[in-house]
C-alpha cells in the first residue's frame, strides 16, 4: 500500500451560490446567504479533521465586474458574517488572515478585517485564509513590483531572485502550498485563484453547489485525495 499523502492545506473555490438560488426561484443573493452556512460547517469540519490551513475563495478581483446590487449585498454579507462569526472562530483557536487587495472595500469592512486578524493573531488550531478581492495574477504582479523596487533601490541583486524569494513576496508568504484544491459548482477551472501556489496541488471538482456542500461531501474529497500519488516530477520508484 502506498503511503497516504499528507493533507495540511485545503484550498476551496466556493462556487454555485447563484445557481443554487436560481434553481429555487430565489434571488442570487439568497444563495450567498446559504453559502455562509455551508462555509461555517466546512470550517468546523476542517477543525475536526485537524487540517492546519484552509484557504477559501470568497470574492475574486474579477467579481468586481458583477452587477453593483449583487456586489453591495456581498459586501454587506462580509460585514455581517465577520460581526457574527469572528468571536466563535477565535474561541475555536482559528487564526484569520485575509488575502487580497482592499480598494473597493468600505472603511468599516477594512477595519473589521484588521481587528479580526489582530484578535486571532496568536491562534494556531486552524489557519483560515479568506481570499477576498484576490486574484492570482494580481498576487504575482504585486510580488514582482515589490521585487523590482528592491532591485532598483539596490537592496537586492537580480541574481538573488529565485522561486523562494518570489514566494516570500506573494500574499500567501509563510503558508505552505495547498495540498488539495476543491472547486464546487461543477466548473472545471481555476478562475484566477492561487495561480503560482497551485502548481503541484491535487485538484478535485465537485458538481455540488456550494450551499449544498457539507462535511460528508468534504469527506468524499478527502477520500479521493488519500489515494492520490503525488510525484512532483519524479518517477514512482523514486518515491519509496
Ligand atoms: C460563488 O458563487 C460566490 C462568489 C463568486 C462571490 P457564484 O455567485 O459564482 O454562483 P454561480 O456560479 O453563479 O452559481
Ligand atoms: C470564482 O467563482 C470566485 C469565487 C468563488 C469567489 P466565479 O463564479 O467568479 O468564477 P467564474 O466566473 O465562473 O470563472
Ligand atoms: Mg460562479
Amino acid at each position: 500500500m502506498p503511503d497516504t499523502p499528507a493533507l495540511a492545506h485545503v484550498a476551496i473555490i466556493m462556487d454555485g451560490n447563484g445557481r443554487w438560488a436560481k434553481q429555487r426561484n430565489l434571488p442570487r443573493t439568497a444563495g450567498h446567504r446559504r453559502g455562509i452556512e455551508a462555509t461555517r460547517a466546512i470550517i468546523e469540519a476542517c477543525v475536526q479533521h485537524e487540517i492546519r490551513y484552509l484557504t477559501l475563495f470568497a470574492f475574486s478581483s474579477e467579481n468586481w465586474k458583477r452587477p453593483k446590487t449583487e456586489i453591495s449585498v456581498l459586501m454587506d454579507l462580509f460585514v455581517e458574517s465577520l460581526q457574527s462569526e469572528v468571536q466563535s472562530l477565535n474561541e475555536k483557536g482559528v487564526c484569520l488572515r485575509f488575502l487580497g487587495h482592499r480598494p473597493g472595500f468600505s472603511d468599516g469592512l477594512c477595519k473589521q478585517i484588521q481587528q479580526a486578524e489582530e484578535l486571532t493573531r496568536t491562534n494556531d488550531t486552524l489557519f483560515l485564509n479568506i481570499a477576498m478581492g484576490y486574484g492570482g495574477r494580481w498576487d504575482i504582479l504585486q510580488a514582482v513590483e515589490n521585487i523590482v523596487e528592491d532591485v532598483v533601490h539596490e537592496r537586492l541583486a537580480v541574481e538573488d531572485i529565485d522561486e523562494a524569494l518570489l514566494e516570500e513576496h506573494l500574499v500567501t508568504h509563510g503558508i505552505p502550498a495547498p495540498d488539495l484544491f476543491i472547486r464546487t459548482g461543477g466548473e472545471k477551472r481555476i478562475s484566477n485563484f492561487l495561480l503560482w501556489q497551485l502548481a503541484y496541488t491535487e485538484l478535485y471538482f465537485s458538481d455540488i453547489l456550494w450551499p449544498d456542500f457539507n462535511p460528508d461531501e468534504l469527506e468524499k474529497a478527502f477520500e479521493n485525495y488519500r489515494v492520490r500519488q503525488r510525484r512532483f516530477g519524479l518517477i514512482q520508484e523514486q518515491l519509496a
